[in-house]
């Protein structure tokens, strides 16, 4: 029988899990670890559920629609190349203010798909996302100034954002493991995937461990190392130091379902992108990359002999090339302990 599909939109999600067990072999891991390849979305990213699910929740509940609706929203990336493909095939008019630091594959993908880039006064944009929601509100407010019917996604706290990963990215790690996941890694940008994954995942069974990807703040805060223009760990950041949860963590970020944060450094990830694609053929971001790295330390340990340990992979190393991911580091690599 012949699969004829109607439109981009019905393509995202059931995305494939991969078991490394090149790489596992390689570094002699304890436990087993699965990488889901959230970059066989067809915008590239794990991006592209929540922002199907966020137009399409807001369409059902008849809040929007595409011959009356501007949707509105600021955004590091790879959400802005998620909503600006699914407007463009739903027929929404989008505009997009793009944050400082985003890479150039990114922002030009975003004008591939035709947003409307919005230029947003500089005094508004610094340190925006540091600053909390407040001043991210009054960014969102300033593009929606003199718009009829502008509709913000909200990606920061909107609850379609979780649901996204709830209804789906969850359940399609659980069946594809049989049910047989021990631990699983995330980070955190907006919160929505690994919130959602983690409570479905809980709720079929709360002994499954959730560890949080967390960019070491040596790295962050030292821009210039070895080169690197902003630490380089692209769209996830610190959500919890000694004190707790930090004001840089989002509306939809909740530490409910979080076992562990496991601090990552920008050698860590750099060493885990480049075992992955020499030993899997697989290239990845560096989000993904800090992910894999805290993965593969999880494998390391006694007490992971055998577990399955699932990782989220948001999206794949081409879409930053022109930050040179693929090249090889040895003398910042070899300060990775694996
Ligand atoms: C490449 C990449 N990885 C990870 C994240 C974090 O995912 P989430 O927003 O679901 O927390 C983002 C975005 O914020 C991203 O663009």
């Amino acid at each position: 029988m012949g699969k004829l599909y109607h439109s981009i939109t019905e393509l995202v999600g059931n995305t494939p899990i991969v078991e490394f067990e090149r790489l596992e072999k390689a570094l002699h891991l304890k436990g087993r670890i699965a990488g889901k390849l959230e970059y066989f979305n067809p915008a590239g990213s794990h991006k592209d559920r929540m922002a199907l699910e966020i137009i399409e929740a807001a369409e059902k509940r008849g809040e929007i629609s595409p011959d009356k609706t501007t949707l509105v929203e600021f955004t590091s990336g790879n959400t802005g190349v998620a909503l600006a493909s699914f407007a463009a095939a739903k027929g929404y008019r989008f505009k997009i203010g793009i944050q400082n630091g985003v890479s150039v594959e990114r922002s030009k993908l975003i004008e591939a798909y035709q947003a409307e880039i919005t230029d947003v006064p500089k005094e508004l944009i610094d340190g925006v996302f540091e600053k909390g929601m407040e001043a991210f509100k009054d960014v969102i407010d300033y593009m929606c100034k003199n718009e009829e019917n502008a509709y913000p996604t909200r990606q920061l706290d909107n609850p379609d954002n979780v649901n996204a990963h709830y209804k789906h990215t969850g359940p399609e790690i659980w069946n594809d493991t049989d049910g047989k996941v021990d631990v699983f890694v995330g980070g955190v940008g907006t919160g929505g995937s690994t919130h959602g994954i983690s409570k479905f995942l809980k709720e079929q069974n709360k002994e499954i461990k959730v560890v949080i990807t967390q960019p070491d703040p040596e790295d962050v805060v030292n821009p210039k190392l070895d080169g690197v223009e902003d630490g380089g760990f692209h769209g996830i950041h610190q959500v919890h130091d000694e004190n707790g949860i930090t004001p840089m963590a989002p509306g939809n970020f909740n530490d409910e379902y979080v076992d562990q944060y496991e601090f990552v450094t920008y050698a860590e990830t750099l060493r885990a992108i480049h075992l992955l694609a020499e030993y899997e053929g697989i290239f990845v971001g560096a989000s993904s990359g800090a992910s894999l790295a805290v993965a593969i330390k999880q494998a390391l340990l006694e007490e992971n002999t055998d577990k399955l340990i699932a990782v989220l992979l948001p999206d794949n190393g081409e879409r930053y090339l022109s930050e040179d991911l693929q090249k090889v580091r040895p003398e910042l690599e070899e300060k990775a302990g694996f």
